[in-house]
């Protein structure tokens, strides 16, 4: 695949991984609309990829769990962005955090941002792109979208519906022109990772990636049309050994909670902020 005058979306192209690859994708020439939700980040991104030689470059900013925010994005394609031949499907949120202590708000959000919208946005988009001699959907997923993580309950839970997603389209549109593809990164040093996160990761020993390391893993898997591709040693064997033998992961993560748990617990507010002290003194039982 050649990236010269290809029109391609980017979501989230105000976060790490996103401006990383929009910065990749402008030096091959490819013609950008980045999408966000923060538009000066979105502008001074833009900005970049001008100075890398990009021909041209739009920005969109929208909050894509809202369904306007999606049709301004829609819109946008529709009316200035016509060729989009390219959906890179990026935008997305973490939560580190024990299950019980995640807010239904927290979950809903994750849910709606990191599965919900971009299920809905390559329907919306699927037309426009099927309208192209190669159309191509490229998912940003993550090792833990095959790998059940203690703490991440509901973040892999929707890499795993991403990942299911990317796989069944991918086979549904086999007999036509259009290649879907599922990247999976592991832990990358961007600002989706709470310090809490960061401190678990090296106290279990984790390995991250800096975000131009995956935006190349997403150039060299765009160009080679594969299906997928997941990103670093030890986890791409860690994936496979899960879909074979669970039981040998469970294991060692079960010998790792006393390292995982004491960083997934989210402190405590300090008494003030609680909604116990907020309360009146009569529901108190006073
Ligand atoms: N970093 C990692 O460790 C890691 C590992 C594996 C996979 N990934 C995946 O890589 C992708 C990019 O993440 P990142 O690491 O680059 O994180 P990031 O720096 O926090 O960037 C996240 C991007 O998503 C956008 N976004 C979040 N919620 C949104 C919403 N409701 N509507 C529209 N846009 C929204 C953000 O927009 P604004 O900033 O403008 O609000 C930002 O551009 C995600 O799908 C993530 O799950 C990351």
């Amino acid at each position: 695949m050649q990236f010269q005058d290809r029109h391609i979306l980017i979501t989230g192209a105000s976060g790490g991984i996103g401006a990383a690859l929009a910065l990749q994708l402008a030096r091959r020439g490819a013609r950008l609309l980045l999408h966000g939700r923060n538009q000066k980040a979105l502008q001074e991104i833009a900005a970049a990829c001008s100075n890398e030689g990009c021909p041209s470059v739009l920005t969109c900013a929208a909050d894509l769990t809202t369904e306007q925010g999606r049709q301004r994005l829609v819109d946008t394609v529709s009316t200035s962005f016509t060729a989009l031949d390219t959906l890179i499907n990026n935008a997305g949120t973490g939560c580190f955090a024990l299950f019980e202590q995640q807010s239904p708000e927290q979950i809903e959000t994750l849910i709606s941002t990191n599965i919900t919208a971009p299920i809905l946005l390559t329907r919306a988009l699927i037309g426009p792109l099927m309208a192209n001699a190669d159309p191509r959907i490229l998912n940003i997923g993550s090792a833990f979208g095959a790998i059940g993580f203690p703490g991440y309950t509901t973040y892999c839970a929707s890499k795993g519906a991403l990942r299911l997603f990317s796989e069944s389209l991918a086979r549904e549109y086999a007999d036509t022109s259009l290649k879907v593809q599922y990247l999976a990164p592991r832990a990358t040093r961007t600002a989706i990772n709470s310090e809490r996160a960061n401190q678990m990761l090296k106290a279990t020993g984790s390995q991250s990636d800096a975000p131009v390391t995956v935006a190349e893993a997403a150039i060299k898997l765009l160009a080679s049309g594969k299906a997928q591709a997941a990103i670093g040693w030890p986890e791409k064997l860690l994936v496979r050994l899960n879909g074979l033998r669970p039981e040998l992961i469970s294991a060692v993560l079960r010998r790792q909670l006393n390292k995982i748990k004491p960083y997934a617990q989210v402190p405590e507010p300090p008494l003030a902020e609680r909604s116990f002290a907020k309360q009146p003194l009569k529901q108190k039982g006073a």
